[in-house]
């Protein structure tokens, strides 16, 4: 995959839209918002220009239902749970730009409609009668996810109406196999209403090859994308018999909404042109979107991937006027002792829940350590307090508490003379140079875990040449040959602390504070230094304390 290649001037990072309907868990986090996060940090610490806009999946049939089992109005609904989500991600320190709804943002209905007739216009869009299942004691129609069934594709039983969460597939209801009214459980009859299809099947040849040219991208997005493509792309209806959405921009069409999923991606859009607006400066969206040296990054869960990697790319061609994602890293779940989170069953963390035990950095480093890539992974308590313990406390932790507290005792709490061009520094300076270069691969890669690693490897190397610098020793049978150990130390811990601050950014910056350099963390060009000797003998320091406690396993 690009390592953040050198072709563009910007990127866009966006963080697939959560429903209007839940409070996030740590599965959605790992996945999803917090990859986004780190990757957008560590983009600006490589000096890039770099936008992270999110929002809540305001429409469609998961919002009415559960505005049907709260007992209140979509309106409601959306508005409770916009500012749960965005409590859950302050908590976490995951900073978006904006983080607005499909609802409540001013330009989206407007450019969803714009959409919808410029593919229209186009013809790409073809009106059909369908049969629909209504279901007589409900007396409506039953859209999406007011019928269930079983699956036409891997035969799952509790497919929705629109897809089937096993297998990934999407589909028309009427395909579904014994049909009942998710509502009130009654046999739907089919009956006749007017849908229109967005002719997917217009951009076989397109999208294939477009897919076909994503070379580096992650092999189950490109696979799956490409595995549906070459199945052959039937017509997808993008309307609904619903009052909730952004209704059709047809007179013919009047009581119909667009279908969520057409009209949730352009909340992208939307968000960032809203934050254009929030700058004062209106037009500042368009280069993230329209110039040819922009980069759309979509992070998502590998649920959403033929949305993203498939349908939308469909509509931005038939659209023409923005540019399509340059990179989708769809992650795998994370599930909670071995079982699928879920709410109804009580399984899983919460975030309110695990932040009410444990600072938001630690709750951050342990999801980015065990990063769902490429294949699922399992949160279980033990492993949490384990791993900080072992990794943060012992290895990063230790290392910043010996090496700062040790010069500030012995060596007047200032950084050493005679470092440059010492013996260890000249041992460790091309060693951390060389674990900053892996690291930013890693994470140009979107290895997230892989980076981390690299940073924690960092604060191995230090330990062990601290144990075999024996400053104790040392400070006494050569004082002089001691502080320039001990420099050349302080430079490997500041950089620790630079390649950590995506990860764990208060923290982070904490450490980084003790060379003196103030509470915001490493600027581009600090990070870029890293592994040149840049820490000025006479430089006081100022010891954080301790920054990793070590961590007692909560009672549950
Ligand atoms: O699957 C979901 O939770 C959707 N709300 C994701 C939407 S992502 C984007 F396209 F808006
Ligand atoms: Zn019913």
């Amino acid at each position: 995959m690009s390592e953040a290649p050198g072709s563009h001037a910007r990127t866009l990072v966006t963080a697939a839209l959560p429903y209007a309907n839940y409070k996030p868990h740590l599965g959605h986090v790992a996945g999803v918002y917090l990859p986004a996060d780190i990757y957008t940090r560590y983009l600006r610490l490589l000096g890039e220009d770099a936008l992270l806009v999110c929002g809540s999946d305001d429409h469609g049939v998961p919002i009415t239902i559960s505005a049907q089992a709260e007992e209140v109005t979509p309106e409601e609904i959306t508005a409770k749970y916009r500012a749960v989500q965005r409590e859950v991600f302050d908590g976490l320190g995951i900073e978006f730009d904006v983080y607005s709804g499909t609802s409540i943002s001013p330009p989206h209905r407007e450019l969803a409609q714009e959409f919808f007739t410029r593919i229209h216009e186009r013809g790409d869009i073809e009106a059909k009668d369908t049969e629909q299942f209504f279901c007589g004691s409900c007396d409506r129609f039953l859209p999406d996810r007011y019928v269930e069934g079983t699956c036409p594709r891997c035969g799952s039983e509790g497919a929705r109406g629109d897809q089937c969460d096993a297998c990934g597939n999407g589909f028309e209801q009427t395909e579904l196999g014994a049909p009942r009214c998710a509502t009130c459980g009654s046999a739907p009859e089919a009956r006749t209403t007017r849908h229109w299809f967005f002719r997917l099947d217009h951009y076989e040849e397109q999208l294939r090859e477009w897919l076909e040219g994503r070379e580096g991208w992650r092999e189950n997005v490109r696979n799956f994308a490409l595995g549906v493509v070459k199945g052959g792309l039937p017509g997808r209806s993008i309307t609904r018999d619903l009052t909730w959405g952004v209704p059709v921009p047809l007179e013919e069409a009047a009581g119909k909404v667009l279908y969520v999923w057409f009209d949730a991606p352009i909340g992208y859009l939307s968000f960032t042109r809203e934050w254009a607006e929030a700058q004062g400066d209106p037009e500042a969206w368009r280069p993230y979107w329209q110039a040819p040296d922009t980069r759309i990054v979509h992070f998502l869960g590998k649920d959403n991937i033929i949305f993203h990697a498939v349908i939308w790319p469909a509509m931005l061609m038939a659209h023409g006027e923005y540019q399509l994602p340059a990179e989708i890293p769809a992650n795998e779940y994370l599930n909670f002792a071995g079982e699928k989170f879920s709410k109804s069953r009580g399984v899983g963390v919460w975030v309110d829940e695990i932040l009410a035990l444990y600072p938001a950095d630690r709750v951050r480093y342990y999801l980015a350590a065990i990063a769902p890539e490429g294949k699922d992974a399992n949160f279980s308590w033990e492993e949490f307090v384990q791993r900080n313990n072992d990794e943060l406390s012992d290895v990063v932790g230790n290392l910043g508490h010996r090496v700062l507290t040790f010069t500030g005792k012995y060596y007047d709490g200032a950084v050493p003379p005679g470092g440059a061009g010492g013996e260890l520094m000249t041992e460790l300076l091309p060693t951390i140079a060389e674990h900053r270069d892996r690291w930013r691969s890693a994470l140009g890669r979107y290895r997230l875990r892989e980076a981390l690693g690299v940073a924690v490897d960092l604060a191995r190397v230090g330990n062990r040449a601290f144990d075999a610098a024996e400053p104790w020793k040392r400070r006494k049978e050569d004082p002089e040959r001691c502080g320039r150990d001990l420099a050349a130390l302080l430079e490997l811990v500041r950089a620790v602390a630079g390649l950590l601050s995506p990860f764990i950014p208060e923290s982070a910056a904490r450490l980084w504070a003790a060379f003196g350099e103030g509470g915001a963390g490493p600027t581009p060009g600090e990070i870029a230094g890293l592994g040149r000797d840049t820490l000025e003998a006479g430089t006081p320091l100022a010891p954080p304390g301790i920054i990793f406690p070590r961590l007692e396993l909560a009672e549950e």
